[in-house]
């Protein structure tokens, strides 16, 4: 079936959504306040969700695969979180000053994640990798950053570079260009961003050596998350690490997605020890929030103790009680038995999508770790952002929306992230549902 066709099935079941969305293109430019949520025709009112499901305004259930883009990692409204948080909120909405929440929180979070000797709270990732690649450049004095080649770390000016790049316009695979991911990204940034191709530890030794004394740090995902859930070859991150050491650049995990793949996030999964990272979605358990943290020697230039703080970070809603109770309530949830359940649903789904994609004649793959995973429509050997484009780019939207004509929600890309709330019995739906979209077309 084409996309054409998936959309008028999708228009039959979301009337109620498309006058809902109707009436928000008179007071919201394309009807939201979150570019990465939209889809045409339009996309679907959300009234609730609960454990694994999430129901539409038209009364559609769908089972979720999308978690609020991988936030929700214990399903929708968990007892423990809800309660948590209404008894936070009992008590006061926000205030002008810390509470115990917050200590707690950055407790626990410390204690997980060993290279996190101090951190601060910030309402989004977008906020945290802003705050970490300032401090950057402040302790280290050097003006420039780096990032990979289809890594999305939020959206400040600073890393809304070479997201989603047109291989045309981003130079050689082995040396690519800083490209503009927005209108409004002044020149200047791109002067100062250096893009490395992700998996290519020779390559980007060779840019780094060559611009590394200009280079604060290095940004990176170690999962590459909305750029496909693509893992680093083995010994790649290592690489990362010696290069950055020995050119004195910053090495930044930014774990605001692969914090979900153990308890210490992909650092510890791949034993690395970053200077700085960055943290968001499930450490909020469901609620606005970001961190960014790491070495004490570094974080104390947000010490504002004797005179002024170096930094200056404001937010006034930073560690809302909220959020931290939330966070606190979610963190509780996931022990290492809850990480096992993960990875075992995680390596179902993707066996039997594997299976199932090598048994036809698609040229379709799946990758992922632990309860992560990503349909990418390409038969090349997947290693970087280049090599996992689609080759049909209708591919993944004409998936998603047959998986939503399924009753089943991804995101638009084709990232999918599993929850606690969900059964080997969903999995088996998620994969019964991609064949039969699979075999209309
Ligand atoms: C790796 C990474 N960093 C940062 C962000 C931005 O987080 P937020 O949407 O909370 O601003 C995201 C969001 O998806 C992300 O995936």
């Amino acid at each position: 079936m084409s996309v054409d066709k998936e959309e008028s099935e999708y228009a039959t079941k979301t009337a109620r959504s498309r006058a809902l969305h109707e009436e928000a293109l008179a007071v919201m430019p394309g009807g939201n306040s979150r570019t990465t949520t939209f889809f045409d025709p339009y996309p679907f009112y959300i009234q609730r969700g609960q454990g694994a499901t999430i129901w539409d305004a038209d009364g559609n259930a769908r089972l979720d695969f999308n978690g609020n883009y991988t936030s929700l990692i214990l399903g929708h409204a968990p007892e423990a979180v809800v309660t948590a948080a209404q008894d936070a909120v009992a008590k006061g909405l926000s205030f002008p000053g810390p509470t115990e929440y917050e200590i707690r929180l950055a407790e626990a979070l410390t204690r997980r994640i060993p290279s996190l000797e101090t951190l601060r709270f910030t309402n989004s990732g977008t906020e945290a990798t802003m705050n970490a690649v300032r401090l950057a450049r402040a302790f280290t004095g050097r003006p420039k950053i780096a990032k990979f080649e289809g890594a999305f770390h939020g959206t400040h000016d600073w890393v809304m570079v070479s997201v989603t790049p047109d291989p045309r316009a981003g130079g050689s695979a082995r040396k690519p260009k800083p490209v503009a991911w927005s209108a409004g990204i002044p020149p200047a940034v791109l002067k100062h961003v250096v893009v490395l191709p992700w998996n290519d530890a020779d390559a980007c030794a060779a840019i780094l050596d060559k611009e590394g004394a200009t280079v604060a740090a290095l940004l990176v995902d170690p999962l590459l998350g909305i750029g496909g859930i693509i893992p680093p070859a083995e010994g790649f991150l290592a690489r990362l690490r010696e290069i950055t050491e020995r050119l004195g650049i910053l090495l930044i995990f930014d774990e605001v997605i692969s914090f979900r793949v153990a308890p210490g996030g992909a650092q510890e999964r791949f034993g690395i020890r970053p200077d700085l990272t960055t943290l968001g979605k499930i450490i909020g358990g469901g609620l606005a929030v970001g961190a960014f943290g790491g070495r004490r020697d570094i974080m104390d230039f947000y010490d504002p103790r004797r005179g002024k703080a170096r930094i200056s970070q404001g937010g006034t809603f930073n560690a809302n009680p909220a959020t931290m109770a939330a966070g606190l309530a979610t963190l509780e949830a996931l022990t290492p038995e809850a990480y096992a359940r993960l990875d075992a649903l995680g390596d179902r789904l993707r066996g039997s999508v594997s299976r199932f994609l090598e048994g036809t004649r698609r040229r379709g793959q799946v990758t992922g770790v632990g309860s992560l995973f990503c349909l990418h429509w390409t038969s090349s050997h997947i290693v970087d952002y280049r090599s996992s484009r689609p080759k049909d780019l209708e591919m993944p939207m004409r998936v998603f929306l047959g998986l939503l004509n399924e009753g089943i929600l991804l995101t638009q890309r084709g990232l999918g992230a599993i929850s606690l709330a969900m059964t080997e019995e969903d999995i088996d739906r998620f994969v019964n549902a991609l064949a039969r979209v699979l075999a209309r077309g």
